[in-house]
């Protein structure tokens, strides 16, 4: 197969390049922002005016600044909606199937219960809304042969998160805040990246046609970022005390939904995808961090 990955530089990107060497039979072509930018329409019509009969396009890539987004609307929704209008058009041009990565942050937030994929979103903030977009404009295109995986809390080796700026502050401080009143489940990107080539070399990918649909994946379990804290602090022995704080108290540009913890069943069982504990996987990334 030939297969696109957008974002190379990025978590997802980056975690879907050190696994492709498993896959050698297969060509994947990775493009970063110099190669493919998003951000301008006629870089990708060029793009695909000169590369093209891919079997399938992973779009990694996206304008990820939650709080930056904010102010640059604009930039967000060329990147994270047009271009994936974009990408989905070329895809369907050419027969190219399509893995388009979203967010668990299309949805408010106020849910008591875990988010199933068919649950209506309502996005609170900018980021949120451009991603929302970017979903629903591959639905509306690609009406077959598309994949949508919302994901959440992503954490890996790579760039920058959570993750990394705890075993930072970790290192420098004896105390710090972290919210305890947003709930979530972590996502390790190395596992994420592992379940899409998992998806797109499975047999009902692989059927010539099938219909769009909405995935959700995350590591299992759910916890709050100061909870995710601790146990960063705990796997990687340090000795910082968490105190929890709410989310007033610590006001940021982008209100941030509250519980956005995903339903992972459908996934699970459409594909036969085995998901591990977040806090399993937390272990394995700080064992490629140190
Ligand atoms: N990170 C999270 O916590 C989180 C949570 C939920 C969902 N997601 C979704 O998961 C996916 C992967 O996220 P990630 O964590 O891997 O994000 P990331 O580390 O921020 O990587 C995003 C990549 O997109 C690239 N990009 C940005 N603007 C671009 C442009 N104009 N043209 C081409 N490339 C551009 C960036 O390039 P540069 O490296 O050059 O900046 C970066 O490499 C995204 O769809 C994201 O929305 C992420």
């Amino acid at each position: 197969m030939k297969i696109l990955v957008t974002g190379k530089n990025g978590q997802l990107g980056r975690s879907i390049q050190k696994l492709i060497s498993n896959y050698d039979h297969h060509e994947f072509t990775l493009t970063g922002r110099e190669e493919l930018d998003l951000s301008s329409s006629e870089s990708i019509s060029k793009y695909f005016d000169t590369h093209s009969h891919f079997d399938v396009i992973i779009n990694c890539a996206a304008y990820t600044a939650v709080d930056r987004a904010e102010d640059e609307i604009d930039l967000a929704n060329r990147i994270n909606h047009l271009a994936v209008k974009k990408l989905a058009e070329f895809a369907n041009l050419q027969n190219t199937k399509l893995i388009h990565i979203s967010t668990d942050y299309v949805f408010d937030g106020k849910s008591e219960s875990l988010y199933l994929e068919n649950d209506t979103p309502n996005p609170v903030n900018v980021y949120g809304k451009t991603k929302l977009l970017g979903e629903e404009t591959v639905l509306e295109i690609m009406s077959n042969n598309a994949i949508v995986i919302r994901t959440s809390w992503v954490f890996s080796e790579f760039g920058n998160n959570f993750v990394k700026t705890m075993l930072r502050l970790g290192n420098e401080k004896n105390e710090i805040n972290v919210v305890s009143d947003q709930i979530g489940s972590p996502t390790y990107a190395s596992d994420l990246a592992k379940a899409i080539l998992h998806i797109i070399f499975s047999d009902k990918f692989k059927k010539k046609s099938f219909p769009t649909e909405i995935f959700h994946y995350s590591n299992l379990g759910e916890t709050s970022w100061s909870d995710f804290a601790k146990e960063i602090f705990k796997l990687a022995n340090l000795n910082c005390n968490v105190s929890p704080i709410s989310t007033d108290q610590y006001p940021t540009p982008a209100i941030r939904p509250q519980n956005t913890t995903l339903s992972k069943e459908k996934i699970k069982n459409h594909f036969s995808l085995k998901i591990p504990l977040w806090q399993k996987s937390l272990k394995e990334c700080l064992k490629e961090i140190t």
